[in-house]
């Protein structure tokens, strides 16, 4: 018999195989309808900055269809790395030959390493890729789009965001099932990983921002309050159960 989550799991996999099966030339010429804005370097530089995170969350997908044991977890993390190349190679028509600049390629590099250095369940890189960082990824596509003005831009990134919330969608039936049949002792092990590389890509941020002491006052605080968030999201999916949760001694390192 197929479980509760396989089973939402083999829904969503329909769904996503639909996109998955649209060729790149076809994604890139309903895009390419949108006139370009030359003029919009906000949007040069957002796009930059998905790529990489594009490439990063490919580089995690192709590591965790090796590790699960899930025959439909692994089939949706093989179309998820497909549509992350897809995106990849969407930004980079995009980009055509604008120069490369990238302000969170150390952040998005640490994620990389960290995860390939990850000796324990997998479930810890879905959190970090699927909850934390696609669901910011996914908040990010909404502010970029209200910040800039190119309409290229806007078409490339509403075609991407109905991907993202599918990979998010993927966490959210796969992880609570996963995590409630994972020791304590990993839980918390896992929940430490996360808040560690949490702090650590935040702390990159200031420095290749170029921020004033008042803007790295204001980034730290939103570290802080967005870290609750995201914290109240991983108590929520079932990481910590309360009873093995114990507050660290010390403060997280901040900026
Ligand atoms: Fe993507
Ligand atoms: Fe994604």
């Amino acid at each position: 018999m197929i479980s509760a989550p396989d089973q939402a799991l083999d829904r969503l996999l329909s769904k996503s195989r639909i996109g998955a099966n649209q060729r790149l030339e076809d994604v890139w010429a309903e895009i390419a309808e949108a006139p370009a804005d030359p003029d919009d370097r906000l949007a040069g530089h957002l796009a930059q900055q998905f790529l990489l995170g594009e490439e990063v969350t490919a580089q995690a997908c192709a590591r965790l269809q090796r590790q699960l044991p899930s025959a439909v977890a692994r089939n949706c993390l093989a179309v998820q790395y497909e549509d992350e190349t897809r995106h990849a190679a969407l930004y980079r028509r995009f980009l055509g030959d604008k120069p490369t600049c990238t302000t969170n390629g150390d952040a998005l590099n640490l994620i990389g390493e960290r995860i390939m250095a990850w000796r324990g369940p997998p479930e810890a890189v879905i959190l970090a890729i699927h909850v934390i960082l696609e669901g910011e990824a996914l908040a990010h596509q909404e502010t970029a789009r209200r910040f800039t003005a190119c309409p290229r831009f806007a078409a490339l990134s509403h075609r991407i965001a109905r991907d993202e919330a599918r990979h998010v969608a993927f966490g959210q039936h796969y992880l609570p099932a996963a995590l409630a049949e994972t020791a304590a002792e990993d839980r918390y092990r896992m929940y430490l990983w996360l808040r560690s590389l949490w702090f650590d890509c935040m702390e990159r941020l200031p420095a290749a921002l170029n921020l004033s002491s008042i803007n790295r006052i204001l980034a730290r605080s939103w570290t802080r309050h967005r870290w609750e968030h995201w914290r109240s999201r991983l108590l929520a999916l079932g990481l910590l159960d309360g009873e093995d949760y114990a507050p660290p001694e010390k403060s997280p390192p901040l900026l």
